[in-house]
C-alpha cells in the first residue's frame, strides 16, 4: 500500500522506462534478450510464409476448378425467355399500336426492326459459318480463331418477306406487320430434344377468329444447328436465331392480344411467376 502512495519523480519514471527498453544488467531489450527477439521474428516470418502459401494454394485450386467457358452459377432457369421486336412497352406491357395512314405512328417500329436486324446483315455475320445440317451443332474442340468455337450464320435474308430487304417497311403500312420473336440463350441448352422448336402465335381470346400468319423461316422453326450455345467466351460471334411472324389479317381498329409460344420439348410456357418464359404476350391495334 505504501508503495502505491509513494510518488515517483519524473526522472525516476524516465529511468524505469529506459531500463525497460534496455536493461544492461540482464542484457534485455524490451523485456527479452536479443536472441529471443531473433527467434520470435523468425517464427513470425515463417508463420506468415506458411499462411500466404496456404492462401495461394486455396485460391489456385479454386481457379483450377473454374472453367472460363461456362459460368459457375447458372440460375435455375431451365426454359428460355422469349422476347419480341419491336420491343415497345406501353402501360399494359408490350404494345404495337399504330395507324396505317399515319407514318409517324409506325416509323419507330420500322426503325427498331432495322436497327435490330443490322446485327444480322452479311457484314455483321461474316465471321460465322454456313450451317446446313438440321442437327445440334456439338463442338468438342475449339476450331475457331483464338481458341473459340464456331457459330452458325443467321442472316436477315433468312426472314424472307420479313427481312426488311425486299420491302423496307416490314408490311406496317399495309396493316400486315412483321414482328420478330427471339429466344434467349441458355448455355448448353438443347431445345426440342432433336426436333426443331417452332413459334406459334395465337390470338388469346376464344372469340377471335384464328389469325392468318406467315412464319419465316418456314414453319417458324429455330434450326437445331444454332444449339447448343457454349457461352460468350467460346462463341463470341454467336447470334440468336430468329423467327419472324407476319400478321396477314389483324382486324382493324380493335385491340388484339396475341401470345407467341415457342413449342418444343424442354420449353415450358406455363410458369405463373415468369410471363416471358417460353412465350411472349403483346397487344396489337392497327387503325386506319
Ligand atoms: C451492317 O450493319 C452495320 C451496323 O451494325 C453497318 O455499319 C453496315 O454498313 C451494315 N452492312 C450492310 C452490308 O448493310
Ligand atoms: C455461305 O453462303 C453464302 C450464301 O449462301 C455464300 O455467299 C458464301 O460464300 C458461303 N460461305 C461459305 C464460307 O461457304
Ligand atoms: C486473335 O487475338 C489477337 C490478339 O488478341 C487479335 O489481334 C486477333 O485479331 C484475333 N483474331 C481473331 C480472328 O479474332
Ligand atoms: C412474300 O410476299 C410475296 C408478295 O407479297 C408473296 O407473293 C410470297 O408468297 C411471299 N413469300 C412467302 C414465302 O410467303
Ligand atoms: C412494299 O411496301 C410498299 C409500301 O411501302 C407496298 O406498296 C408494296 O406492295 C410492298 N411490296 C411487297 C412485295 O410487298
Ligand atoms: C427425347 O427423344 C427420345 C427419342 O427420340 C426419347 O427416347 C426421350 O425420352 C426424349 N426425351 C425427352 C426428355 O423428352
Ligand atoms: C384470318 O384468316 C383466317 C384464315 O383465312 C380466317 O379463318 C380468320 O377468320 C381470319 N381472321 C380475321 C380476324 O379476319
Ligand atoms: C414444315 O412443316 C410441314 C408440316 O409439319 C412439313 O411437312 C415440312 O417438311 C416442314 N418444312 C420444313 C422446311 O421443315
Ligand atoms: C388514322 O390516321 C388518319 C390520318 O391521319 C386519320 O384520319 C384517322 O382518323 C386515324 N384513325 C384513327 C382510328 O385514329
Amino acid at each position: 500500500m505504501a508503495a502505491l502512495n509513494e510518488k515517483k519523480t519524473c526522472s525516476q519514471r524516465m529511468e524505469n522506462f529506459n531500463r525497460f527498453v534496455w536493461n544492461p544488467d540482464t542484457r534485455q531489450l524490451m523485456g527479452r534478450t536479443l536472441i529471443n527477439w531473433v527467434w520470435i521474428s523468425l517464427y513470425y516470418v515463417a508463420f506468415y510464409i506458411v499462411m500466404t502459401g496456404l492462401f495461394s494454394l486455396a485460391i489456385y485450386s479454386l481457379m483450377r476448378t473454374i472453367s472460363p467457358y461456362t459460368p459457375d452459377y447458372q440460375d435455375r432457369l431451365k426454359s428460355p425467355g422469349v422476347t419480341l421486336r419491336p420491343d415497345v412497352y406501353g402501360e399494359g406491357g408490350l404494345e404495337i399500336y399504330y395507324n396505317v395512314s399515319d407514318k409517324n405512328s409506325w416509323e419507330k417500329y420500322v426503325t427498331t426492326l432495322h436497327k435490330f436486324l443490322s446485327a444480322y446483315n452479311t457484314t455483321a455475320q461474316h465471321a460465322n459459318i454456313n450451317c446446313t445440317s438440321e442437327k445440334y451443332f456439338f463442338q468438342k474442340s475449339f476450331l475457331g480463331p483464338n481458341k473459340t468455337k464456331l457459330s452458325c450464320k443467321f442472316t436477315s435474308d433468312m426472314l424472307e418477306n420479313c427481312s426488311g430487304l425486299a420491302n423496307s417497311t416490314f408490311g406496317f403500312p399495309e396493316g400486315k406487320p412483321c414482328l420478330i420473336i427471339k429466344m434467349n440463350r441458355i448455355i448448353n441448352f438443347l431445345p426440342g430434344n432433336g426436333t426443331a422448336p417452332r413459334v406459334s402465335c395465337t390470338a388469346q381470346h376464344e372469340d377471335f377468329s384464328p389469325l392468318e400468319l406467315q412464319y419465316y423461316p418456314v414453319n417458324g422453326t429455330f434450326n437445331l444447328h444454332y444449339f447448343p450455345y457454349y457461352g460468350k467466351k467460346a462463341q463470341p460471334t454467336y447470334s440468336n436465331p430468329l423467327v419472324a411472324v407476319k400478321f396477314l389479317n389483324i382486324t382493324r381498329n380493335t385491340e388484339v392480344t396475341v401470345v407467341c409460344r415457342v413449342i418444343g420439348a424442354g420449353i415450358t410456357s406455363d410458369n405463373p411467376h415468369d410471363p416471358y418464359e417460353g412465350k411472349v404476350e403483346f397487344k396489337m391495334r392497327i387503325q386506319d
